[in-house]
């Protein structure tokens, strides 16, 4: 069985944080998937081209693209991307919306999963996303898939960006998020849904810790049974 810890779920439910501190608390490294289809729709919105209207070139862009995780000292490793870190930029509207686009490009799809496949090795892998379960280790030993009520993951969007809660930005989010929930589990190829043997941990009335908690129980019960 496969030495990973996989986490899915849809937007914004928490994943991110959680994963970060279960990786934290195992001495596990911290893959977000999510960052590296962030980078695609990043860069082809960087090019101005639809994928749609221009498959050429973005066939092009894609495979084009370097990408690799480095650690910087402790933490989570960071995606670079041609030789720079694009961190934050990674995160705007356009640039997320991009990725749920080019996340339903089965192109896409195949050269990711390869990249993230290749991450798994002898060491403890926490990573997340929304295929981990099902469709990039479906032998993963622990699966996990996260979610929370759309209100409340509205809300965590909002404030980790560092914005207040504001009822009308409130209602954009939520909106937002809905639309990436439905291209998300909609798509044809690797659709977010929950693998058969994953368990569901709904964070909807659980704090992060509480929810990271419960993950490493679950884990520990799992190593000892
Ligand atoms: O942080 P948030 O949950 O909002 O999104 P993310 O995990 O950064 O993922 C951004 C987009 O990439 C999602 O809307 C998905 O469409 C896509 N994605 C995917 O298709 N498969 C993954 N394993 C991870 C992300």
């Amino acid at each position: 069985m496969m030495n990973v810890v996989a986490i899915d779920g849809p937007a914004a439910s928490g994943k991110s944080s959680v994963a970060t501190a279960v990786a934290e608390a195992l001495n596990a490294v911290h893959i977000n998937t999510g960052s590296m289809y962030r980078a695609v729709g990043y860069k082809t919105v960087l090019a101005g081209i639809d994928p749609e209207k221009d498959p050429e070139t973005f066939a092009k862009v894609l495979a084009s693209v370097q990408m690799r995780f480095v650690r910087q000292g402790q933490g989570d490793p960071e995606l670079e991307v041609d030789g720079e870190f694009p961190g934050e930029k990674l995160r705007t509207e356009a640039a997320s919306a991009a990725a749920s686009k080019v996340a339903t490009i089965p192109a896409v799809r195949t050269r990711l999963v390869e990249l993230q496949r290749e991450m798994a090795g002898n060491d403890l892998l926490v990573m997340e996303g929304r295929d981990i379960g099902t469709v990039v280790f479906p032998d993963a030993k622990y699966k996990f898939f996260l979610t929370a009520s759309p209100e409340e993951r509205a809300k965590r969007r909002l404030l980790q960006d560092g914005f207040e809660l504001d009822p009308e930005l409130l209602q954009k989010t939520a909106a937002a998020i809905a639309e990436r929930d439905r291209v998300d589990s909609t798509r044809a190829v690797s659709p977010l849904k929950q693998a058969d043997d994953a368990t569901l941990v709904d964070s909807s009335d659980l704090s992060k810790e509480e929810t990271v908690q419960r993950i490493l129980m679950l884990i520990r019960e799992k190593q000892n049974g």
